[in-house]
Protein backbone atom coordinates (compact mmCIF):
# COMPACT_ATOMS: atom_id res chain seq x y z
CA UNK A 1 0.00 0.00 0.00
CA UNK A 2 1.68 3.78 -0.85
CA UNK A 3 2.17 5.57 1.81
CA UNK A 4 -0.32 7.77 2.40
CA UNK A 5 1.15 10.34 5.63
CA UNK A 6 1.46 13.94 4.83
CA UNK A 7 5.06 15.40 4.82
CA UNK A 8 5.34 17.65 8.01
CA UNK A 9 8.30 20.05 8.63
CA UNK A 10 8.65 21.55 12.02
CA UNK A 11 10.88 24.62 13.07
CA UNK A 12 12.25 24.35 16.70
CA UNK A 13 13.39 28.37 17.31
CA UNK A 14 14.58 27.12 20.82
CA UNK A 15 15.62 29.56 23.01
CA UNK A 16 15.70 32.30 19.91
CA UNK A 17 13.70 35.60 18.62
CA UNK A 18 11.92 37.59 20.85
CA UNK A 19 7.98 38.35 20.23
CA UNK A 20 8.97 41.01 17.67
CA UNK A 21 11.17 38.95 15.45
CA UNK A 22 8.90 35.99 15.57
CA UNK A 23 5.97 37.87 13.98
CA UNK A 24 8.72 39.19 11.23
CA UNK A 25 10.08 35.72 10.91
CA UNK A 26 6.52 33.93 10.50
CA UNK A 27 5.66 37.31 8.15
CA UNK A 28 8.42 36.00 5.96
CA UNK A 29 8.20 32.56 6.21
CA UNK A 30 4.52 33.07 5.02
CA UNK A 31 5.79 35.11 2.27
CA UNK A 32 8.79 33.13 0.80
CA UNK A 33 6.31 29.65 1.08
CA UNK A 34 3.58 29.05 -1.79
CA UNK A 35 -0.03 27.63 -2.12
CA UNK A 36 1.59 24.42 -3.63
CA UNK A 37 4.28 23.97 -0.44
CA UNK A 38 1.12 24.03 1.63
CA UNK A 39 -0.35 21.54 -0.40
CA UNK A 40 2.38 19.19 -0.36
CA UNK A 41 3.72 19.64 3.31
CA UNK A 42 2.24 20.73 6.52
CA UNK A 43 4.90 23.32 8.26
CA UNK A 44 4.78 24.17 12.04
CA UNK A 45 6.63 26.91 13.79
CA UNK A 46 7.62 26.50 17.63
CA UNK A 47 8.30 29.57 19.28
CA UNK A 48 9.44 30.46 23.17
CA UNK A 49 6.38 30.65 25.11
CA UNK A 50 6.45 34.74 25.39
CA UNK A 51 5.82 34.75 21.18
CA UNK A 52 3.23 31.79 20.89
CA UNK A 53 -0.10 34.64 21.32
CA UNK A 54 2.15 37.36 19.09
CA UNK A 55 2.30 34.45 16.48
CA UNK A 56 -0.98 33.37 16.95
CA UNK A 57 -2.17 36.72 16.11
CA UNK A 58 -0.95 37.34 13.06
CA UNK A 59 -1.25 33.73 11.41
CA UNK A 60 -4.92 33.92 12.06
CA UNK A 61 -5.60 37.63 11.13
CA UNK A 62 -3.47 36.87 7.85
CA UNK A 63 -4.97 33.18 7.29
CA UNK A 64 -1.39 31.75 6.97
CA UNK A 65 -1.51 28.04 6.75
CA UNK A 66 1.31 27.71 9.48
CA UNK A 67 0.43 25.76 12.02
CA UNK A 68 1.50 26.69 15.83
CA UNK A 69 4.00 24.63 17.73
CA UNK A 70 5.32 24.68 21.25
CA UNK A 71 8.25 23.44 22.32
CA UNK A 72 7.65 21.86 26.01
CA UNK A 73 4.21 22.10 28.26
CA UNK A 74 3.96 20.30 32.18
CA UNK A 75 1.61 17.86 32.26
CA UNK A 76 -0.84 19.01 34.64
CA UNK A 77 -3.70 21.53 33.52
CA UNK A 78 -2.81 23.81 36.47
CA UNK A 79 -0.78 24.30 40.12
CA UNK A 80 2.00 25.66 42.11
CA UNK A 81 4.42 25.16 39.69
CA UNK A 82 6.62 28.01 39.23
CA UNK A 83 7.68 28.90 35.84
CA UNK A 84 5.75 26.17 33.70
CA UNK A 85 3.13 26.49 31.14
CA UNK A 86 0.56 24.00 31.04
CA UNK A 87 -0.97 22.23 28.19
CA UNK A 88 -4.54 23.57 28.39
CA UNK A 89 -2.78 27.12 28.21
CA UNK A 90 -1.26 25.86 25.20
CA UNK A 91 -4.19 24.82 23.35
CA UNK A 92 -6.46 28.00 24.58
CA UNK A 93 -3.54 29.81 21.99
CA UNK A 94 -4.90 26.82 19.28
CA UNK A 95 -1.37 25.34 19.44
CA UNK A 96 -1.55 22.15 17.69
CA UNK A 97 1.71 20.47 18.08
CA UNK A 98 3.83 20.15 21.39
CA UNK A 99 7.45 19.26 21.11
CA UNK A 100 7.67 16.55 23.88
CA UNK A 101 10.90 15.18 25.69
CA UNK A 102 13.18 16.96 23.45
CA UNK A 103 16.87 15.91 23.66
CA UNK A 104 17.69 19.42 25.83
CA UNK A 105 15.26 18.99 27.98
CA UNK A 106 16.14 15.72 28.85
CA UNK A 107 19.35 15.77 29.37
CA UNK A 108 20.22 20.28 30.19
CA UNK A 109 16.47 20.25 32.33
CA UNK A 110 16.37 16.39 33.80
CA UNK A 111 13.38 15.34 32.03
CA UNK A 112 12.77 11.63 32.59
CA UNK A 113 11.21 8.74 30.55
CA UNK A 114 8.13 8.60 32.68
CA UNK A 115 7.73 12.96 32.64
CA UNK A 116 7.65 12.34 28.90
CA UNK A 117 5.00 10.05 29.01
CA UNK A 118 2.53 12.36 30.81
CA UNK A 119 3.26 15.02 29.33
CA UNK A 120 2.96 13.11 25.84
CA UNK A 121 -0.54 11.92 27.37
CA UNK A 122 -1.27 15.25 28.77
CA UNK A 123 -1.11 17.13 25.31
CA UNK A 124 -3.18 14.17 23.59
CA UNK A 125 -5.60 15.01 26.53
CA UNK A 126 -5.74 18.55 25.19
CA UNK A 127 -6.63 18.19 21.76
CA UNK A 128 -3.13 18.59 20.76
CA UNK A 129 -0.34 16.70 18.91
CA UNK A 130 2.94 15.41 20.54
CA UNK A 131 6.17 15.01 18.51
CA UNK A 132 7.60 12.88 21.00
CA UNK A 133 11.62 12.85 20.80
CA UNK A 134 13.76 10.10 21.15
CA UNK A 135 17.49 9.83 20.13
CA UNK A 136 20.90 8.51 21.38
CA UNK A 137 24.35 9.77 22.34
CA UNK A 138 27.21 9.38 20.09
CA UNK A 139 28.96 7.12 23.15
CA UNK A 140 25.62 4.95 22.66
CA UNK A 141 25.95 4.87 19.01
CA UNK A 142 29.87 4.19 19.20
CA UNK A 143 28.34 1.51 21.35
CA UNK A 144 25.95 0.05 19.19
CA UNK A 145 23.36 0.92 20.67
CA UNK A 146 21.24 3.18 18.94
CA UNK A 147 18.61 0.98 18.31
CA UNK A 148 17.81 0.14 21.67
CA UNK A 149 18.01 3.33 22.99
CA UNK A 150 14.76 4.78 20.77
CA UNK A 151 12.79 1.62 21.40
CA UNK A 152 13.53 2.30 24.98
CA UNK A 153 12.63 6.15 24.72
CA UNK A 154 9.44 5.13 22.36
CA UNK A 155 7.95 2.38 24.25
CA UNK A 156 8.25 4.30 27.59
CA UNK A 157 6.92 7.54 25.96
CA UNK A 158 3.77 5.78 24.41
CA UNK A 159 2.83 3.70 27.23
CA UNK A 160 -0.69 3.67 27.87
CA UNK A 161 -1.76 4.94 24.85
CA UNK A 162 -4.74 3.47 22.24
CA UNK A 163 -3.86 2.23 18.99
CA UNK A 164 -5.44 5.38 17.58
CA UNK A 165 -3.97 7.71 19.61
CA UNK A 166 -0.24 6.91 18.56
CA UNK A 167 -1.35 6.41 15.31
CA UNK A 168 -2.42 10.25 15.25
CA UNK A 169 1.34 11.13 16.87
CA UNK A 170 4.46 12.79 15.58
CA UNK A 171 7.61 10.77 17.03
CA UNK A 172 11.01 12.95 16.13
CA UNK A 173 14.26 11.12 15.75
CA UNK A 174 16.98 12.96 16.66
CA UNK A 175 20.37 11.65 17.21
CA UNK A 176 21.82 13.57 19.87
CA UNK A 177 25.33 13.98 17.83
CA UNK A 178 23.78 15.39 15.18
CA UNK A 179 21.65 18.12 17.42
CA UNK A 180 23.09 21.96 16.34
CA UNK A 181 26.77 20.15 15.69
CA UNK A 182 26.58 20.27 11.56
CA UNK A 183 27.03 16.88 11.53
CA UNK A 184 23.79 14.93 9.91
CA UNK A 185 22.92 11.17 9.98
CA UNK A 186 22.89 10.19 6.69
CA UNK A 187 20.52 9.19 5.16
CA UNK A 188 20.39 5.40 5.29
CA UNK A 189 21.39 6.30 9.03
CA UNK A 190 18.33 8.15 9.51
CA UNK A 191 15.98 5.72 7.60
CA UNK A 192 17.56 2.61 9.52
CA UNK A 193 16.22 4.25 13.04
CA UNK A 194 13.09 5.63 11.65
CA UNK A 195 12.44 2.00 10.64
CA UNK A 196 13.33 0.78 13.86
CA UNK A 197 10.68 3.42 15.60
CA UNK A 198 8.00 2.05 13.53
CA UNK A 199 8.68 -1.42 13.93
CA UNK A 200 8.22 -0.62 18.12
CA UNK A 201 4.99 1.15 16.89
CA UNK A 202 3.81 -1.47 15.17
CA UNK A 203 5.25 -4.32 17.79
CA UNK A 204 3.23 -2.29 20.57
CA UNK A 205 0.16 -1.32 19.25
CA UNK A 206 -0.44 -2.70 15.94
CA UNK A 207 0.28 -2.77 11.69
CA UNK A 208 -2.38 0.10 11.10
CA UNK A 209 -1.03 2.61 13.75
CA UNK A 210 2.69 1.87 12.18
CA UNK A 211 1.66 2.79 9.19
CA UNK A 212 -0.38 6.06 9.73
CA UNK A 213 2.09 7.61 12.79
CA UNK A 214 4.40 10.22 11.27
CA UNK A 215 8.10 10.08 11.98
CA UNK A 216 10.61 13.04 11.55
CA UNK A 217 14.13 12.74 11.11
CA UNK A 218 15.91 16.35 13.03
CA UNK A 219 19.77 17.25 13.59
CA UNK A 220 21.05 19.36 11.37
CA UNK A 221 19.17 19.73 8.63
CA UNK A 222 19.64 22.05 5.88
CA UNK A 223 18.17 22.79 2.53
CA UNK A 224 20.89 20.97 0.68
CA UNK A 225 20.30 17.55 2.72
CA UNK A 226 16.44 17.67 3.03
CA UNK A 227 15.41 15.99 -0.21
CA UNK A 228 17.56 12.91 0.36
CA UNK A 229 16.60 12.51 3.98
CA UNK A 230 12.76 12.93 2.83
CA UNK A 231 13.58 10.79 0.28
CA UNK A 232 13.82 7.53 2.51
CA UNK A 233 10.44 5.89 3.58
CA UNK A 234 10.14 6.06 6.77
CA UNK A 235 11.46 9.23 7.25
CA UNK A 236 7.66 11.46 7.00
CA UNK A 237 9.39 14.82 8.04
CA UNK A 238 11.73 17.11 9.22
CA UNK A 239 12.19 18.73 13.01
CA UNK A 240 14.70 21.85 12.45
CA UNK A 241 16.68 24.00 14.81
CA UNK A 242 19.14 26.31 13.56
CA UNK A 243 18.08 26.55 10.22
CA UNK A 244 14.54 27.04 11.13
CA UNK A 245 15.33 30.52 12.22
CA UNK A 246 16.11 32.27 8.90
CA UNK A 247 12.73 31.96 7.20
CA UNK A 248 14.19 31.64 3.81
CA UNK A 249 16.47 28.62 4.73
CA UNK A 250 13.87 27.29 6.26
CA UNK A 251 11.32 27.32 3.41
CA UNK A 252 13.72 26.17 0.92
CA UNK A 253 13.92 22.88 3.15
CA UNK A 254 10.08 23.22 2.71
CA UNK A 255 10.43 23.11 -0.95
CA UNK A 256 12.51 19.96 -0.98
CA UNK A 257 9.12 18.66 -2.41
CA UNK A 258 9.73 20.09 -5.64
CA UNK A 259 12.93 18.50 -6.20
CA UNK A 260 11.64 15.20 -5.48
CA UNK A 261 8.20 15.49 -6.69
P1 LIG B 1 19.45 21.58 14.69
O1 LIG B 1 18.43 21.21 15.88
O2 LIG B 1 18.66 21.53 13.40
O3 LIG B 1 19.95 22.93 15.00
O4 LIG B 1 20.52 20.52 14.69
C1 LIG B 1 17.45 20.23 15.73
C2 LIG B 1 16.63 20.08 16.99
O5 LIG B 1 17.20 20.14 18.09
O6 LIG B 1 15.40 19.93 16.94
Amino acid sequence: MANTRRPLISGNWKMHHNHFEAIQTVQKLAYALNPADHDAVDVSVHPPFTDIRSVQTVIESDEMRLIIGAQHCHFEEKGAFTGEVSPAMLAKLNVALVIVGHSERREVFGETDDDVRRKTAAVIAYGMTPILCCGETQEERAAGGTDAKVTGQVKAGLAGLSQDQVAGLVIAYEPIWAIGTGLTATPEDAQSACRVVRGVVADGWGREAADAVRIQYGGSVKPVNAPDLMMQPDVDGLLVGGASLDPDEFARIVAYHRLIG
